[in-house]
C-alpha cells in the first residue's frame, strides 16, 4: 500500500494512503477519513478538540500543480480562528461563562472592573490586586486636552459611535510607544488606558451632541458613577450618582464585557494580527460593533418599538417580519439557539432601573412582542430568541440617553473583552497575520483596451456619474460641505 506521512504547514500530521486501504493511522479514533473522489486518494486527517486543520486539506490535490483544497466559509460560520481561554458559550444550552465563572454569578457578586481584571488576567483578583487595579484605572481616566479639541471638530450631530471610533484610534498617536507590543508594560498600560478612557471619550461625544461643556472625570467616584457624572453633571459642585443606577450600569457592563469570537472581537484579533498598536486594533472593534447586525442592534430595537407604537400593531408587524419585509431586531443569534442568558439577566434589572427613572412605556410593547414571537412557529423553528440587545435599549432610554448613544454603552464594557482577546492573541504562538483566501470568480487574462476602443459594458448605479449641483439660493449647502 502506497503511503506517505508528512508534516503539514501547521505542524499537524496528515497521512495519505491509496484508494484501496486506510493507513494504520486511519484506525486511530481521533481522525477523519477522507476519500477524494477526483483521484480516489484516501487521507487521514487528525481531529483535535473537535476540529480539523484547514491546512491539512491543502495536501489534497488532483495533480502536483493543483493548489490543493481550501475550506470555503464566507462568514466564519464553522471556522475556529483561534484558541481561547477567556469566554465559554454553549449556544444550545444558553450558557455563558467568563474564565469558567457563570455570568449570572458574576452579575450577582462582582463589579465590572473586577470582571475586566478577571477577563484580562484569567483569575479573580485578590483584594490587594483589585485595589491596585481600580486605582490604576481611576488614575488614567483623563484624556489629553487635544482629544477634547479633536471631539470639538465634529459636526454638532455627529454619531457618537463615529466619534468614539475616531478618538480611540487617535489615542494611538498620543501613546506611540504602544506599538511595542512585545513589551509587557506597554501592553498592560494600553489595556488600562483604554478601559479607563473609554467612558471619558463616550461622555465627551454625548456632551458634544448636546452642545454642553465636557465634564472631567471625578476620581472620588466609582467607574459607573464617574461615567454618570461625566454625562449628566450640570451646575452642582458634586454629582451624586444614584447607587441603584450605578449598580444597574455595572451589571449591564459585566454582561457586555466579552462574548468570544463575535464580529468586533474577530476584527480586533484580525487587525491586531498585523502587529499594529492596540488602540488601532480596538478602533477596528468599535467600527465592527457600530453595525446594526452587531452592537448597533440595541439602537434599532428602540426604533422598531417606536414604529410598532402600540401592542395592537404587533400581529401586523410580525407578519411583516415573516414576509421578510424586515427583521425582528434584538432577536436571533449566530451562537445562541436558546434564550440568550444575558437577555434574561437584563430583563430582571429593567424593573430596578424603572423604579428610579419611571417606567418606559415601550416595555409593554417589548414584553408582548417577545411573548408573541416565542409563541410563533416561524421563530420557534429557527430557534430565534431575544438577545442581549432586546431589553438593554429600554434601560438606556430610561436613563435619558438618545438612541445613538446605545451602541456606545455597549462599546465601553466590550473594551475589556477586546483588550483581553488582543492580549491573548499577542501571546499565542500560533498567531500569524490573518489573511483569508478567496475563491476567485472573475475574468482572466484579458487584453487591455485603449479608452477610445472601449464599449460601455457596465451601467453606473443610479445617481453615480451625475454632477451634483448645489444651489445656495435654494438654501442648499452654502459651504459646499456636501460636495467635498
Ligand atoms: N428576525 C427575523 N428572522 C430572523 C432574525 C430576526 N431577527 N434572525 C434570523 N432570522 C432568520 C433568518 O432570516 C434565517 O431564516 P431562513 O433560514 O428562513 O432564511 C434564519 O433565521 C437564520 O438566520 P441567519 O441570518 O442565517 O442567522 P445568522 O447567524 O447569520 O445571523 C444575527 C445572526 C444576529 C445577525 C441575526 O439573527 C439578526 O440579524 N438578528 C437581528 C439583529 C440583532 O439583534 N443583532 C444583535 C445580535 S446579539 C449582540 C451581538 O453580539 O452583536
Amino acid at each position: 500500500m502506497a503511503e506517505e506521512e508528512q508534516q503539514d504547514a501547521n505542524g499537524g500530521v496528515l497521512t495519505r494512503g491509496d484508494a484501496e486501504g486506510v493507513t494504520p493511522q486511519g484506525t486511530a479514533k481521533d481522525s477523519l477519513s477522507v476519500t477524494d473522489n477526483r483521484t480516489g486518494e484516501q487521507y487521514e486527517v487528525e481531529i483535535t478538540d473537535g476540529t480539523v486543520k484547514a491546512m491539512d486539506f491543502r495536501q489534497m490535490k488532483v495533480d502536483e500543480d493543483d493548489f490543493g483544497l481550501m475550506a470555503y466559509d464566507p462568514a466564519f460560520t464553522n471556522t475556529a480562528h483561534c484558541r481561547s481561554d477567556i469566554t465559554y458559550i454553549d449556544g444550545e444550552a444558553g450558557v455563558l461563562e467568563y474564565r469558567g465563572y457563570p455570568i449570572a454569578q458574576l452579575c450577582e457578586e462582582s463589579t465590572y472592573l473586577e470582571v475586566a481584571n478577571l477577563l484580562i488576567y484569567g483569575e479573580l483578583p485578590t483584594q490587594e490586586q483589585l485595589d491596585e487595579w481600580i486605582f490604576e484605572i481611576t488614575h488614567h481616566t483623563f484624556v489629553h486636552e487635544n482629544i477634547k479639541k479633536f471631539v470639538e471638530g465634529f459636526r454638532y450631530d455627529a454619531h457618537p459611535m463615529g466619534m468614539l471610533l475616531a478618538t480611540v484610534g487617535a489615542l494611538s498617536t498620543f501613546y506611540p510607544d504602544a506599538i511595542n507590543i512585545d513589551d509587557q508594560t506597554e501592553r498592560h498600560m494600553a489595556g488600562v488606558r483604554m478601559i479607563a478612557k473609554m467612558p471619558t471619550l463616550a461622555a465627551f461625544a454625548y456632551r458634544h451632541n448636546l452642545g454642553l461643556p465636557y465634564i472631567y472625570p471625578d476620581n472620588d467616584l466609582g467607574y459607573p458613577g464617574n461615567f454618570l457624572s461625566m454625562m449628566y453633571k450640570m451646575t452642582e459642585t458634586r454629582y451624586e450618582p444614584d447607587p441603584r443606577l450605578e449598580r444597574a450600569l455595572d451589571v449591564l457592563w459585566i454582561l457586555h464585557a466579552d462574548h468570544e469570537q463575535n464580529c468586533s472581537t474577530a476584527a480586533v484579533r484580525s487587525v491586531g494580527s498585523s502587529q499594529v498598536d492596540p488602540y488601532s486594533a480596538v478602533a477596528a472593534g468599535v467600527a465592527a460593533l457600530y453595525g446594526p447586525l452587531h452592537g448597533g442592534a440595541n439602537e434599532q430595537v428602540l426604533r422598531m418599538l417606536e414604529r410598532i407604537e402600540t401592542t395592537d400593531n404587533i400581529p401586523d408587524f410580525l407578519e411583516g417580519v415573516k414576509n421578510r419585509e424586515e427583521k425582528l431586531m434584538g432577536f436571533g443569534h449566530r451562537v445562541y439557539k436558546n434564550y440568550d442568558p444575558r437577555a434574561e439577566i437584563i430583563k430582571k434589572h429593567v424593573d430596578e432601573v424603572f423604579e428610579v427613572t419611571g417606567k418606559n412605556p415601550k416595555l409593554d410593547i417589548a414584553v408582548e412582542l417577545e411573548k408573541r414571537a416565542l409563541d410563533d412557529d416561524y421563530f420557534a423553528e429557527r430557534k430565534l430568541y431575544p438577545n442581549v440587545d432586546f431589553y438593554s435599549g429600554l434601560i438606556y432610554e430610561a436613563l435619558q440617553l438618545p438612541k445613538d448613544m446605545f451602541t456606545v454603552m455597549f462599546a465601553i464594557p466590550r473594551t475589556s473583552g477586546w483588550v483581553a482577546q488582543w492580549l491573548e492573541m499577542t501571546q499565542d504562538e500560533e498567531t500569524k497575520i490573518a489573511r483569508p483566501r478567496q475563491v476567485y470568480s472573475g475574468a482572466r487574462e484579458r487584453d487591455y483596451q485603449q479608452v477610445a476602443n472601449r464599449e460601455q459594458k457596465v451601467d453606473p448605479p443610479t445617481g453615480a456619474g451625475a454632477t451634483t449641483v448645489i444651489d445656495p439660493a435654494a438654501g442648499g449647502d452654502p459651504a459646499g460641505v456636501g460636495a467635498v
